[in-house]
């Protein structure tokens, strides 16, 4: 059985190594050649418009998935329209626009940052008269890694944000002085048959994630999160991973974001939980029965970022699992990860520490 899957990253190149031992075969569609799915699986090559190409990874595939949440909606349309597609396209569509996502939060009472859209330089001033300063001005599509947003700190700010990234629209929200930042990822199958994971603890440098802890014990925090992700599942009744992404302030949870797939902070269940999220996701998009969500112990996942370090001296390190997922280098350009699982959680803070000295990241 294929499943086909619309952009060719390391979410898909995991995805597929999940699956091949499942005993699955997976087609990608991704705009680049040489992609970190494409070096271990058959891929297609060319743009997601393409109806001749999105026609034969329908025709190739039990199933279509995503990688990439931004595929066009009229490209998953026409996927649509030939073969089972996972997640539900309302649910991809409200997640490509900051926006939508806000107002869902809103709708869900899920209790998310004061925020307004932005069109013009007066309406930029219109949001902070109302919102105030500090704030975030961010593009309402096609954001990642902190890219597209700029933080405003005081009225002089305004003018150099509105330039970098005005004349496309955007979102200004209140800048949120969280204590900590968590995400939750859940999966949910056709039926409703709904998991989810333990809470992760999520450090975030230059808007790009750097560190994950799980599972983070803060039971009433835990409980709430995976109240919210059932929600928003519940309400596009959705199929396979979700991850959203919380600020922590004062024991109160404010949702900063949702993406409908398997996500960067939930890499480390591939050696961490019983089942791993990218196997999960395929068994909920395949509607098979979900695997256990729980951790086997006390897991740091650390991204590397820009350049590999030296893989050599880290993989000399006992338990340390290295995941490469054969990119080229750029700055700040996720690379790989690597994940440690402990006994116990301090002994994981201090083996997240001495890799983070080693890869030369500032420590916790
Ligand atoms: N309103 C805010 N208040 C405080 N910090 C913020 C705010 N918005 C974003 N940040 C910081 O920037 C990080 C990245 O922001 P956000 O999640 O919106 O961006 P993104 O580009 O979609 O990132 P990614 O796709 O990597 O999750 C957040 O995790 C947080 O650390
Ligand atoms: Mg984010």
């Amino acid at each position: 059985m294929t499943v086909g899957i619309l952009g060719a990253g390391q979410l898909g190149r995991m995805l597929a190594l999940a699956g091949y031992p499942l005993g699955l075969d997976f087609l990608f569609l991704d705009k680049e050649a040489g992609t970190p799915a494409a070096q271990l699986a058959p891929s297609l090559v060319g743009s997601f418009t393409d109806p001749a190409l999105l026609d034969e990874l329908a025709r190739r595939s039990s199933v279509v998935t995503v990688d990439w949440e931004n595929v066009p909606l009229a490209a998953l349309q026409h996927i649509e329209a030939h073969t089972r597609i996972a997640p539900p396209l309302a649910a991809l569509a409200t997640a490509q626009d900051r926006l939508h996502e806000k107002a869902l939060f809103k709708a869900l009472r899920i209790p998310t940052n004061a925020h307004a859209a932005v069109d013009s330089l007066a309406g930029l001033h219109a949001a902070i008269a109302s919102i105030g300063l500090p704030g975030v001005l961010k593009t309402r599509r096609l954001g990642y890694d902190g890219k597209g947003q700029a933080v405003l700190r005081s009225p002089a700010d305004i003018e150099t944000a509105w330039d970098a990234l005005g004349g496309q629209p955007l979102l200004y929200e209140q800048f949120v002085p969280f204590d900590y930042e968590v995400s939750l990822i859940g999966v949910r199958r056709p039926g409703g048959q709904f998991a989810s994971y333990p809470l992760n603890r999520n450090l975030h440098r230059n808007g790009v994630l750097q560190l994950t802890r799980a599972p983070w014990k803060a039971p009433l925090i835990e409980a709430a999160a995976r109240r919210h992700v059932k929600r928003v599942m519940d309400h596009f009744g959705y199929v396979g991973v979700l991850t959203i992404e919380f600020f922590v302030r004062r024991g109160q949870l404010i949702a900063n974001e949702m993406a409908p797939r398997v996500h960067n902070s939930g890499h480390w269940t591939i050696e961490g939980a019983v089942t791993s999220q990218f196997e999960n996701h395929l068994r909920a998009i395949l509607d098979w029965p979900l695997g256990q969500t729980q951790a086997k112990g006390h897991s740091a996942m650390i991204n590397l970022l820009g350049q590999m370090p030296d893989t050599a001296s880290l993989l000399a390190q006992p338990g340390v699992f290295l995941h490469d997922y054969g990119k080229q280098p750029r700055p700040g350009r996720k690379l790989g990860h690597l994940t440690v699982t402990e006994s116990t959680a301090r002994q994981r803070d201090l083996r997240a520490n001495a890799l983070l000295r080693r890869i030369g990241s500032p420590t916790l």
